[in-house]
């Protein structure tokens, strides 16, 4: 009974242990961990470029690769005993990429982007390896970069980036029975990791253009699902925890965070941003029991991390080996290199011309400088000026000759000149302008024209490309007069509608019409005895659509009525009859 319990309290010791930290992350010279999202602590003051990172929970151990390191290129930090230990020598050459270890086999296994290859160690007690480690797979047009084990069932995965066959692919742990499990609608998958509770792969896929997704599906790539779809990340590692997946994206250089089944559209948290540094690989505190609970499968894992199982990890490696120097000679007896020409860096491992030409082709210089033959319609020592950018003026259209000159194309028929920068003078046949006003023609000063300052593709230049060269801003005899009587063909108009309106606005003031004539029911017709019928008229307006005759109270159907021009007589009567109170109009 008291055993039990004792067992009990260690394990949740150890939970407890183990739990201080939520993820941890490479970056730099440090490996960071974090725990609700705050770094908590620092660790690996002693390396240089970290990399890739991966975590065995039996074993309370992180491995991981350190690019610029003297002798070896994994590493392991046991986060019981804090120590260091250097597991594989640096081969010439390598790019590792991702590295996972089964503690199942005692196995560790990583991809080598360079060699296109996958390697492992074994770290059992009393086993025997090739100090760079052992081939596994020897790829020919894939090319491996994210692994991750499958511990319970025996299965190393990676993925392939060649993108125009991506895939992502699984085999034995010893190598054998390789097969394709993803190959469809798949860019380019960086990274991938295994879940044993779910059972389940994830991977992050850095799609064309600006984007990305996280997207998981059953161990033998069925049940596929897309978790979720964004833009601007640029993801390079990812993890699985008890309920979550991390990644590190080196668009936002960032950390983010997802729940393992998010509901629909839901956007990632972030867990800390970079600034300096880029994270490279992150891992997370996935305890053996979290990870195997209620899984038959994954029974000899899980005995494993109960059993306090022991690794090997005393590795040899030559202290000979000495400063990697890629493409130069180390000076003896001090940790420099001395590079060939053509080369720079720490290690040598940087072309001089690496980025040099932004338009062009780099060259050597025979003192090893580099210089640049631009591409057509560039210019500039590092082929960084477009040659047409700012030439043409006044909206002019910039090509290429076949000397690769830029040439303008003047729109508008209203400038001419190399650069479209004279104003075309119109000159009428009846009114042949005065000689002198030939010469107020614009006349932009030599320094406006050479004042052009040709675009630098450097984004510092950038703010200046806004500045245009306008033409003179004088007098102009042909545009300016137009102008002019534009303005005031405009005022006279609105002084018009001016006087329009008042005078309509005085129209409905008018007097109405009104004439009543007394119309007696009893007695018709009605214009038989005008005497007795009521009209009233109103608004009677234009007077000669008045064709509805009124009648006078006194008079009888007059003789005008029945000439040819009712209307006129009409409207006469009518202005007749009308009352003008105090009006003159
Ligand atoms: C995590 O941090 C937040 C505030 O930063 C705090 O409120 C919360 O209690 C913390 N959770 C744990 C488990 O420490
Ligand atoms: C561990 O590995 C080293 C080197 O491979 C070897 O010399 C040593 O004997 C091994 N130790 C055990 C306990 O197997
Ligand atoms: C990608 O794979 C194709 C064959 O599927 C191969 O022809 C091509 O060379 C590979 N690309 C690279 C960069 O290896
Ligand atoms: C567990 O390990 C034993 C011996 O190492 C092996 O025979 C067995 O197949 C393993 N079980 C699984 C599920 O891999
Ligand atoms: C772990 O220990 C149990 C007994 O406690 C044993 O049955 C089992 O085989 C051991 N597993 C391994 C991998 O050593
Ligand atoms: C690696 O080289 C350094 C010296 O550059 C040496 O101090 C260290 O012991 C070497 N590590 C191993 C594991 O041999
Ligand atoms: C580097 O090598 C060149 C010749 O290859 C030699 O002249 C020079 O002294 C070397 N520099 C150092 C620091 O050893
Ligand atoms: C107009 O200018 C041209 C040179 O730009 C000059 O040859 C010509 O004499 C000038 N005409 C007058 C009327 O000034
Ligand atoms: C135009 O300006 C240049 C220099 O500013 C002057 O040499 C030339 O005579 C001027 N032409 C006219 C037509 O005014």
């Amino acid at each position: 009974m008291c055993r039990t319990e004792c067992v009990l309290a260690l394990v949740a010791l150890s939970f407890g242990v183990a739990h201080s930290w939520d993820i941890a992350v490479t970056t730099g010279e440090q490996l960071e961990f974090y725990s609700n999202n705050t770094k908590i602590r620092n660790e690996g003051v002693r390396f240089r470029d970290l990399t890739a990172l991966a975590y065995d929970a039996v074993h309370n151990m992180l491995l991981f690769v350190d690019k610029q390191s003297d002798n070896a290129s994994i590493f392991s930090f046991n986060l019981g005993t804090k120590k260091y230990r250097s597991l594989v020598r640096r081969r010439s050459d390598e790019n590792i990429q991702d590295l996972t270890f089964d503690p199942v086999e005692g196995k560790l296994f990583w991809t080598d982007t360079n060699e296109r290859s996958i390697f492992w160690i074994s770290m059992k007690p009393g086993s025997k390896n090739n100090d760079y480690g052992n081939l596994l797979i020897k790829m020919d047009d894939e090319i491996p970069r994210a692994i991750a084990v499958d511990s319970c069932r025996g299965y190393i995965y990676w993925t392939n980036i060649n993108v125009t066959k991506p895939t992502i692919e699984r085999a034995r742990l010893d190598g054998t029975n390789r097969e394709v499990v993803i190959d469809t609608n798949i860019y380019m998958p960086v990274s991938l990791a295994i879940d044993q509770q779910t059972k389940q792969i994830y991977w992050a896929d850095d799609k064309e253009g600006i984007h990305y997704s996280i997207e998981t599906a059953d161990l033998d790539g069925k049940n596929r699902r897309t978790l979720m779809v964004g833009t601007h990340h640029q993801p390079y590692a990812l993890t699985v925890s008890k309920d979550s997946i991390y990644w590190v994206d080196w668009g936002y250089r960032s950390v983010w965070q997802l729940p393992k089944n998010p509901p629909m559209y839901s956007e990632p948290e972030e867990i800390k941003a970079f600034n300096n540094e880029l994270p490279f690989g992150v891992v997370a505190n996935y305890q053996i029991e979290d990870q195997t609970h209620g899984n038959p499968e994954c029974e000899n894992l899980s005995s494993l991390s109960q059993n306090n199982s022991v690794i090997n990890d005393t590795f040899y490696i030559p202290t000979d080996v000495g400063l990697f120097c890629v493409h130069g000679i180390k000076v003896s007896g001090k940790p420099l290199c001395n590079c060939t020409v053509g080369y720079t860096g720490e290690r040598c491992d940087i072309s001089v011309c690496q980025n040099y030409c932004f338009q062009g082709d780099c060259s050597l210089t025979s003192d090893g400088q580099p210089t640049c033959n631009c591409n057509n319609g560039y210019s500039g020592n590092r082929c960084e000026v477009n040659v047409c950018t700012g030439y043409c003026l006044n909206n002019g259209i910039c090509s290429l000759n076949e000397k690769s000159q830029p040439t303008c194309q003047c729109l508008g028929g209203d400038h001419e000149g190399e650069r479209c920068q004279t104003l075309i003078v119109l000159t009428t046949t009846t009114e042949a302008p005065p000689k002198t006003e030939t010469n107020q023609s614009c006349n932009c000063s030599d320094s406006q024209i050479i004042n052009y300052q040709p675009m630098t593709l450097s984004p510092e230049a950038y703010p200046n490309s806004e500045t245009i060269i306008e033409g003179c801003s004088s007098w102009d005899p042909v545009r300016d007069p137009v102008i002019v009587v534009l303005g005031i063909l405009c005022g006279l108009l609105c002084l018009a509608c001016a006087v329009l309106i008042t005078k309509n606005l005085q129209l409905r003031r008018r007097p109405r019409i009104k004439k009543r004539i007394i119309v007696n029911k009893n007695v018709t017709p009605m214009t038989a005895r005008p005497d007795q019928c009521e009209i009233t008229i109103e608004n009677c307006c234009n007077m000669n659509i008045c064709e509805t005759p009124c009648f006078e109270p006194r008079s009888t159907i007059r003789p005008s009525l029945l000439d040819s021009k009712p209307g006129k007589e009409e409207k006469k009567n009518l202005i007749a009859n009308m009352e003008y109170p105090d009006d003159p109009y």
